[in-house]
C-alpha cells in the first residue's frame, strides 16, 4: 500500500515509522512533513489545513491510504472530503472530530451521558462569567476556551484578577479568536494524568499503552501550557485495576455516547484523564493522536499499524489482536528558546543523527528543516528524543545522553522529564503497579524489546 499521512510534526514522524516498518507499506508520502520525515517519505509543500490542497494532491499520487494526524484539519472535515471523494481515510470525520474542536460538546457529552468530568458552566457573557466567578469564589479556577487553541486555550487562574483577566480576553478581546467567543469554566481537580490514546471503529475500542506528558514549559511543572515538553509510557499511575473502571465509566460510555448522538467516531481516541480522589475523570478528549504522546507510544507497539489502520476502515478491529513491547519508553522534547510565546527559527542544529548517537535512541523530528544539506529549526518544539529500554530509568538515561550530544543557540528543554513516573514506581501505594505489569505481560504474550 502506498500511503498518505497528513501533518508535519514528531507525531507524523512517529506514524511514519511505524508504518515503514510494515511489511505491507510500500510508499510512504507525508504533506507538509519536515526535515526528519523527508529522509522517509516523500514530502509536499501543502499545508495540513488546506483541505481543496490535499484532496487535489491525493488525486494526483493515488495513496492507497489517507491518514489526517492534526486536530485542525480533521476538527475542519478533511476526512469526510477524502472519503466523499472515495479515498480510504483513516480518522474522525467532522462530526465526530467535535469531541475535541468544541469542549462545550464534550462538556454536554459527558453531562448527559454521565461521563465523570469536572463540574462545568459555560459562558458567553463576560460580565456574567465574572459574576459566577465572584459566586464561586474558589481558587484556581479554570477557565477554557470552547474551540482548538495550539494547545494554549487553558488558564488556570490563581485570583480573582487573573481569571477575570482570562475571561475578558477571551470573551471580549478575541484571544484564540472564535475559539474563545465561549468559554468554559470548570472546577479544579488534583491527581496524577495520565494520556490514553486508544483505537476505535465505532465498535470496539482498544486502548493503548498509556502515558504522561509533561504540559509546562519548565521543570518542576512551572510555566506556561505548552503542547508538551516530553513524554514517557506505560504511566505507572494507569494500573489495571484502573484501566478497567476507565473501560467501564469511561472510554465505552464514550464510544456509545457518540454512536447514540449519530456521530460515530472511528480513528484514535485521545482521552485525557485525571485520576482524582473520587476516581478517574476526563480533562480532555482528543481526535487524534496526541504529541508527543504518539513518539512514545508507537514505538511499543509490536502489531503492524497499516493492518490496525484497515481493520479500523473496514470495522473489524475486534478481529485483531494489538499487541504492545514492555519496558518503557521516554521522550524528551528539545525547544526553541522562548517557546511557547516567541522564537526564533532557522537556527542551525549541531550533533544531530537521527539515532542520537545513542544505543536505542531515535530523534523525531519536530520542527525542522533541511537546508543546504543542514537541519535548521523550524518550529517551536524542535526534536523529540526517544529510548525505549527495559527500564524507565534506563530509556531516560538515553534519552538525555541523545539529548547532551544536540545543541543549537538558545536550546530549551525540561530536566525532569519522567521524575514524577519514576517517583511513583517507588511509591508504595503503587507497588501493585509492578504485579499488574507483569500480569499484563503475560496475559497479551509481549515480549522484550531489542
Ligand atoms: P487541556 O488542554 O484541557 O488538556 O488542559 C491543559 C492542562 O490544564 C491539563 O493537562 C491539566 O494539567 C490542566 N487542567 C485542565 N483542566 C483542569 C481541571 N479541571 N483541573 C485541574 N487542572 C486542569
Ligand atoms: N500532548 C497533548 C496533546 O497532544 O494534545
Amino acid at each position: 500500500m502506498d500511503i498518505l499521512v497528513v501533518g508535519g510534526g514528531g507525531r507524523e514522524h512517529a506514524l511514519i515509522m511505524k508504518l515503514s516498518e510494515s511489511p505491507r507499506v510500500d510508499k510512504l508520502y507525508c504533506t507538509p512533513g519536515n526535515g526528519g520525515i523527508a529522509q522517509y517519505a516523500e514530502c509536499f509543500d501543502i499545508s495540513a489545513t488546506d483541505i481543496d490542497g490535499v484532496l487535489a494532491l491525493a488525486k494526483r499520487i493515488k495513496p492507497d491510504m489517507v491518514a489526517v494526524a492534526p486536530d485542525d484539519p480533521l476538527v475542519m472535515g478533511m476526512v469526510d472530503v477524502l472519503r466523499e471523494n472515495g479515498f480510504k481515510t483513516f480518522g474522525p470525520t467532522a462530526k465526530a472530530a467535535i469531541i475535541e474542536g468544541s469542549k462545550v460538546f464534550s462538556k454536554e457529552l459527558m453531562e448527559k451521558y454521565g461521563i465523570p468530568t469536572a463540574k462545568c458552566r459555560v459562558f458567553t457573557d463576560s460580565s456574567e462569567a465574572i459574576a459566577y466567578l465572584k459566586e464561586q469564589n474558589s481558587y484556581p479556577a479554570v477557565i477554557k476556551a470552547d474551540g482548538l487553541a495550539l494547545g494554549k486555550g487553558v488558564i488556570i487562574a490563581q485570583s480573582e484578577e487573573e481569571a477575570a483577566e482570562a475571561v475578558k480576553a477571551m470573551i471580549d478581546g478575541g484571544k484564540f479568536g472564535k475559539s474563545g467567543s465561549r468559554v468554559v469554566i470548570e472546577e479544579f481537580l488534583t491527581g496524577p494524568e495520565v494520556s490514553v490514546l486508544s483505537f476505535t471503529d465505532g465498535k470496539t475500542i482498544v486502548p493503548m499503552l498509556s502515558s504522561m506528558d509533561h504540559k509546562r514549559a519548565l521543570d518542576g511543572d512551572k510555566g506556561l501550557n505548552t503542547g508538551g515538553m516530553g513524554t514517557v509510557a506505560p504511566n505507572p499511575y494507569y494500573t489495571a485495576a484502573v484501566e478497567k473502571e476507565c473501560m467501564e465509566k469511561i472510554f465505552l460510555p464514550t464510544i456509545n455516547a457518540m454512536n447514540a448522538e449519530g456521530r460515530t467516531f472511528e480513528g484514535c481516541l485521545y482521552f485525557g484523564l485525571m485520576l482524582t480522589p473520587n476516581g478517574p475523570k476526563v480533562i480532555e478528549y482528543n481526535c487524534r493522536f496526541g504529541d508527543p504522546e504518539t513518539q512514545v507510544v508507537l514505538p511499543m507497539l509490536e502489531t503492524d499499524l497499516c493492518e490496525i489502520f484497515e481493520a479500523i476502515y473496514e470495522h473489524r478491529l475486534s478481529d485483531i489482536k494489538i499487541k504492545w513491547k514492555s519496558g518503557s519508553c521516554a521522550c524528551v522534547v528539545m525547544a526553541s528558546g522562548g517557546y511557547p510565546e516567541s522564537y526564533p527559527k532557522g537556527l542551525e542544529i549541531s550533533g544531530l543523527d537521527e539515532r542520537g548517537q545513542i544505543d536505542g535512541a531515535f530523534v523525531y523530528h519536530a520542527g525542522t528543516k533541511v537546508k543546504d544539506g543542514k537541519f535548521l529549526t523550524n518550529g517551536g518544539r524542535v526534536l523529540g528524543v526517544v529510548s525505549s529500554a527495559l527500564t524507565l530509568e534506563e530509556a531516560l538515561k538515553r534519552s538525555y545522553a541523545a539529548v547532551s550530544r544536540i545543541d543549537w543557540e538558545n536550546v530549551h528543554y525540561r530536566k525532569d522529564i519522567g521524575k514524577r513516573a519514576l517517583e511513583a514506581y517507588t511509591d508504595p501505594l503503587n507497588l501493585e503497579y509492578k504485579d499488574d505489569m507483569e500480569d499484563y505481560i503475560e496475559e497479551n504474550g509481549v515480549y522484550l524489546r531489542q
